[in-house]
C-alpha cells in the first residue's frame, strides 16, 4: 500500500474521513426515507466503493442495483451525449430511487441519468454523491446529498481513477506530478 499511497502528493480525505462522512449521510438518508422503500443505484465503475461502504452504513432494508453509462464517442464529455452500457435489472416504476456516485464533475452524467430514471415513472429520483466540484459544473444538477464540495483539481482514489489506476486507494488525494510524466 505504501507504493500506491506514495503517488499521492496531497491527501484530501482519509479512509476515516470518508467512512465518517458516509455514516453521517446514511443517517440523514434513513431519516428522509423513513417508512419508504429505497433502491440505491450505483453508477459503475467509480461508485463501487461508495456503494459498498454506504450500503453497509445503513441499518435498514434497501435494494441495490447498478448502471453503467458512458459519454458517447471519443471519451471527451463535450459532446453532451450519454449512452447506457448496462441498464438496471429493476423496474423502478413507483420506487424511490437514490442514485449514488462518487463525484460530480461537469454534471453531465448525473443530470442525464436523473432525467432518464425519472422518465420511467419512479416515485422519486434523488442524487447522492461523495464529492462535487462546483467550479466544474456546466449544467444544473439538483443534488440532495453531498459528502464534500472540492476545488476543481484532479483527484484519485476510492473509486476515482487516473488511466484506470488508483481506484483501489483507500484515501482520496491528488497525484504527484511524476505520475503524469
Ligand atoms: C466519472 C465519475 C462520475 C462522472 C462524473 O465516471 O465516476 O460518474 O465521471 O463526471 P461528469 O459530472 O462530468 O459527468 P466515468 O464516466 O469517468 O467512468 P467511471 O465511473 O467508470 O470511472
Ligand atoms: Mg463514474
Amino acid at each position: 500500500a505504501a507504493d500506491l499511497e506514495g503517488d499521492l502528493v496531497n491527501i484530501l480525505f482519509t479512509e476515516e474521513d470518508i467512512q465518517r462522512r458516509l455514516a453521517e449521510m446514511a443517517r440523514q438518508i434513513e431519516q428522509d426515507y423513513e417508512g419508504e422503500d429505497l433502491l440505491i443505484v450505483g453508477v459503475l465503475r467509480g461508485a463501487v466503493m461508495v456503494m459498498a461502504d454506504m450500503a453497509r452504513s445503513f441499518n435498514r432494508h434497501l435494494e441495490m442495483d447498478w448502471m453503467a453509462v458512458s459519454s458517447y464517442g471519443s471519451g471527451t464529455k463535450s459532446s453532451g451525449v450519454v449512452r447506457i452500457l448496462k441498464d438496471l435489472d429493476t423496474d423502478i416504476s413507483g420506487r424511490h430511487v437514490l442514485i449514488v456516485d462518487e463525484i460530480i464533475d461537469t454534471g453531465l452524467t448525473l443530470s442525464w441519468l436523473t432525467a432518464n430514471l425519472a422518465s420511467r415513472n419512479a416515485a422519486s429520483v434523488e442524487i447522492c454523491t461523495l464529492l462535487r466540484k462546483p467550479e466544474a459544473l456546466t449544467m444544473q444538477v439538483d443534488v440532495k446529498y453531498v459528502g464534500w464540495d472540492i476545488p476543481n483539481e484532479f483527484v484519485v482514489g476510492y473509486g476515482l481513477d487516473y488511466n484506470e489506476r488508483y481506484r483501489n486507494l483507500r484515501d482520496i488525494g491528488t497525484l504527484a506530478p511524476h505520475v503524469y510524466s
